[in-house]
């Protein structure tokens, strides 16, 4: 492996902490600042804030000598080669990114810098966001020789963030000189050579050291926009499958065929064509916005992602009609809520989908029975436990005298339920699936009536399981 190159991460979020630790493991010196210090406690403390796949054990690995925690942005920038912004770019009232903790961050650097840096914006950031960094730095009498502005956009999903930047489909380097690109290079010349790979006690992922992760070297702006680019073109193809789901409702088809079918397709993939109820969590929706109204700036007519967002609230809305349409009326029912992060794998409630439901049902009077793997003790500091609301420990818990599971995530574990033992427990067998995570010839066998998106509604065969066989809003007496 190369040599190690001192790095700051300014920020240590999901994104920020993930690079931290996986840029120790490659062999860097990283120190990460972050300005909650009781997070920055936390973490020296050897507390991992986030549920995140293999962290944990690289954060233990490193702690002692590769990273270290700090609230001094100052003293973390001075002794670095490199600095990477990745704090929060949250969505303003207009759309647009709120870029001020990148300002803050650019004139932190620029009071403080005393000798040649690469500062690489890594949070995702409208295009142009570079120079104005650059600006920042000149504002405050920076000599251009003292530094370069990059950007690396991250591509990483959170629940699987590790292996994602370790095991990357490609990483993105934009810069403008040769020497900014250079120290891009080393940083990432571990992943880029293989070397990572040889290593015996590496995290396992697809990458191997005869198929290292391909590099794009572009221009900083492009590097912002294929950032924004990815994150607007995913969120579309979701919201593209979610309307063929309406339409395969309509017309009694199942969309896992239709979207299998078109995912063998090479020029369109398999991938991102799950159909559901939306997507959430904090990049999709605020990029979408953001690029939206970088695209208005720049006299550009996108109303395609003004669609993207729209079906995108419909389809929530579309879902809670189906679980009142599967009950008749909220009221007075209790319901087992299965998921509450905005996917399976994370303990991220930011935009979720399922807590918006979870919301809407408690407003029509529903009580609610809640259940998630890693992410109650966020929800409940939304929605706090009461007399309509509880948190469950287990699913089976969840789904006690339920009127009906509604499954809003696709946490593995709901995959596996033991659907005898989940039957048994409810009132009445009905389940409704937001996320398809049950083959619907299978639930009717085990005698539920089955909801799900986009796939025709299945009832209990005749027979099966208990020979629980009522209609779906049948309340027994
Ligand atoms: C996303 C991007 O994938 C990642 O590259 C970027 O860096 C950050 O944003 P993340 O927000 O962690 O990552 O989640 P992702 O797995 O992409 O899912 C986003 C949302 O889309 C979730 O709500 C998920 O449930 C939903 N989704 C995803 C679908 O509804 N259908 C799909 O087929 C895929």
């Amino acid at each position: 492996m190369s040599q190690g190159v001192s790095i700051a991460v300014v920020g240590s979020g999901y994104v920020g902490l993930v690079a931290a630790a996986c840029f120790a493991e490659i062999g860097h010196h990283v120190v990460c600042v972050d300005n909650d210090e009781a997070k920055v406690q936390v973490l020296r403390e050897g507390g991992v804030p986030i549920h995140e796949e293999y962290l944990p054990e690289l954060l233990n690995r490193h702690r002692a000598n590769r990273v270290e925690f700090t609230s001094d942005l100052k003293a973390a920038t001075r002794g670095a080669q490199a600095i990477f912004i990745a704090v929060g770019t949250p969505q303003s009232e207009t759309g647009s990114a709120d870029l001020s903790y990148v300002d803050a961050v650019a004139s932190e650097i620029a009071r403080s810098i005393d000798s040649y840096k690469v500062i690489v914006e890594k949070s995702t950031v409208p295009v142009y966001t570079n120079e104005w960094i650059r600006r920042v730095l000149e504002r405050n009498g920076v000599p251009q020789d003292l530094f370069d502005v990059a950007s690396n956009p991250e591509f990483l999903r959170e629940g699987t963030a590790v292996v994602d930047f370790l095991h990357a489909d490609r990483i993105v380097l934009g810069a403008e000189t040769e020497r900014g690109a250079a120290v891009l290079r080393a940083i990432y010349e571990p992943l880029t050579s293989g070397a990572y790979y040889c290593s015996e006690d590496g995290v396992p992922g697809p990458r191997a050291a005869d198929d290292p992760p391909p590099v794009l070297l572009t221009t900083t702006k492009a590097a912002e926009i294929i950032k924004h680019a990815s994150n607007a073109f995913l969120a579309t193809k979701i919201s593209f499958i979610n309307v063929v789901a309406n339409i395969c409702e309509a017309a009694g088809a199942d969309v896992e065929d239709v979207a299998r079918g078109m995912g063998l397709d090479a020029r369109i993939g398999p991938k991102f064509l799950r159909a559901g109820i939306g997507y959430g969590g904090s990049c999709f929706p605020k990029d979408v916005a953001a690029f939206r109204h970088v695209a208005e700036q720049m006299n550009v007519d996108f109303g395609l992602l003004e669609e993207v967002e729209k079906i995108n609230a419909e389809q929530k809305r579309r879902f809670f009609q189906k679980v009142r349409s599967a009950l008749w009326t909220f009221r007075g029912k209790q319901i087992a809520a299965l998921g509450l992060a905005f996917k399976g794998g994370t303990d991220d409630i930011r935009e979720s989908p399922a807590l918006e439901i979870v919301e809407l049902m408690l407003r029509e009077g529903a009580l609610v029975r809640a259940y998630d793997p890693a992410a109650a003790s966020r929800a409940s500091e939304i929605i706090p436990a009461g007399r309509q609301m509880v948190y469950a420990d287990d699913p089976y818990e969840a789904a006690r005298d339920a009127d009906a599971v509604v499954i809003l995530n696709d946490w593995q574990e709901f995959a596996e339920l033991d659907l005898g033992r989940l039957r048994s427990t409810m009132r009445y067998p009905i389940v409704v699936d937001g996320r398809n995570l049950f083959d619907p010839a299978a639930m009717a066998a085990q005698g539920f009536t089955y909801l799900s998106v986009g796939r025709p509604a299945r009832h209990p065969v005749a027979g099966a399981a208990n020979g629980a066989d009522h209609a779906v809003g049948q309340r027994r007496s």
